[in-house]
């Protein structure tokens, strides 16, 4: 049962017709993954912006392009999809790097993975404050920094660790560079949606469905649920209406961002098991059951489709999608065995469904 189930539940409209959204946070992996898990994020979405942890990691603004190439040979024949590229951040990053980057017109952001905060994320940035040319370069050419923001210190609380990040390391960076265009990614508490909702319009955030819909009972629901694991991790109650009121608030700060991250069963059902949540086949479905449980479903399009758009400077899209009041059960999994990948939600009963 997912939390905002437990939501009065408020009157809805039998349909809805928004503009294409864009998902802003995503992960399409390589290979034979690749090709299994761009059709259905192509399918309903303008653009998304592509995560750049892949082994070895897109470091590069060539990486970038070639890596772009292989997901639009990936993309169905009559699907109208843009991938957006970014680059990934390490210690070495050079300037010219994220010059060349600035100047491309596919690559949309730069990536910061604490160095050991996630997946693939070995060769990410050990200490971003000492990074000051990286940052000033970004500050200069307006190109954003899109911020995983959890404190990587062994002794942190695993439930702490986007609150340390930020009073830490993200809210001095911001504060020193009065230019530099933040995305804080996949924010996940109270104090993250605080800052932000404070924070001029430079700085934005990033929402996933899971953190809308789940708090972290549900990681533990009956047993140990992995399928429900992902980074940050779920929080409190308390968090989740933070993230609920952000979303639904109409403030432009907040837009969409799944972090759809697929991980093959095998490699999620074991021993030490990956951070992950695979959404993107119920992506717009599930944030519509967050909207409505709260009551504002007329704010989806704001969140979907207008605000990313207009904080990344790229038109809205033209396209429109309709979403009808049609209670269905996604499928519990994609594929077979230890490959299959399974689907949040799968099981469960949402209450709008996507109509082509
Ligand atoms: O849950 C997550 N999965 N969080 C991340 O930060 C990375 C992602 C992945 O790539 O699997
Ligand atoms: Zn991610």
């Amino acid at each position: 049962m997912v939390a905002s189930m437990h939501d009065a539940n408020r009157s809805s409209p039998e349909s809805l017709e928004i503009t294409r959204p864009d998902d802003w946070h995503l992960h399409l992996r390589d290979g034979a993954m690749l090709a299994r898990v761009v059709p259905p994020t192509a399918r309903r979405f303008g653009r998304a912006i592509v995560m750049p942890n892949l082994v070895p990691a897109v470091t590069t603004v060539a990486g970038a392009l070639a890596y772009r190439e292989r997901i639009l040979a990936a993309c169905p024949d009559d699907a109208d999809f843009e991938p957006l590229m970014t680059l990934y951040l390490t210690d070495d990053t050079p300037v010219s790097e994220i010059e060349a980057a600035a100047m491309s017109p596919h690559v949309a952001g730069v990536k910061v993975y604490p160095r050991g905060a996630t997946t693939h994320s070995s060769e990410g940035v050990s200490d971003l404050s000492r990074l000051g040319s990286v940052l000033e370069a970004l500050a200069s050419t307006g190109l954003p920094l899109l911020v995983h923001g959890e404190s990587t210190a062994p002794d942190c609380d695993v439930f702490d660790r986007e609150r340390v990040y930020l009073e830490e390391t993200l809210s001095p960076v911001i504060d020193r560079y009065p230019a530099l265009r933040v995305v804080f990614e996949h924010i996940t508490t109270q104090e993250a949606a605080a800052f932000v909702r404070e924070a001029p319009p430079r700085v934005a955030a990033t929402i996933t469905p899971q953190h809308l819909l789940l708090n972290r009972n549900a990681i533990f629901a009956g047993g140990l649920r992995p399928h429900h694991y992902c980074l940050p991790v779920l929080k409190r109650e308390g968090d989740r209406r933070a993230l609920v009121a952000a979303a639904t608030s109409g403030d432009p700060s907040f837009f969409l961002g799944t972090d759809s991250a697929p991980h093959p069963r095998a490699a999620k059902e074991t021993d030490c098991g990956c951070a992950g949540i695979y959404s993107a086949p119920v992506a717009l479905e599930a944030y519509a059951e967050a909207f409505a449980s709260a009551g504002a479903l007329e704010r989806l399009e704001g969140f979907a489709s207008h605000f990313g758009a207009d904080f990344y400077g790229v038109p809205r899209n033209a396209g429109r999608v309709r979403l009808v009041a049609q209670p269905w059960s996604p499928p519990d999994s994609e594929g077979e065995g230890g490959s299959a990948l399974r689907v949040f939600l799968g099981g469960e009963t949402l209450r709008y469904r996507v109509v082509d």
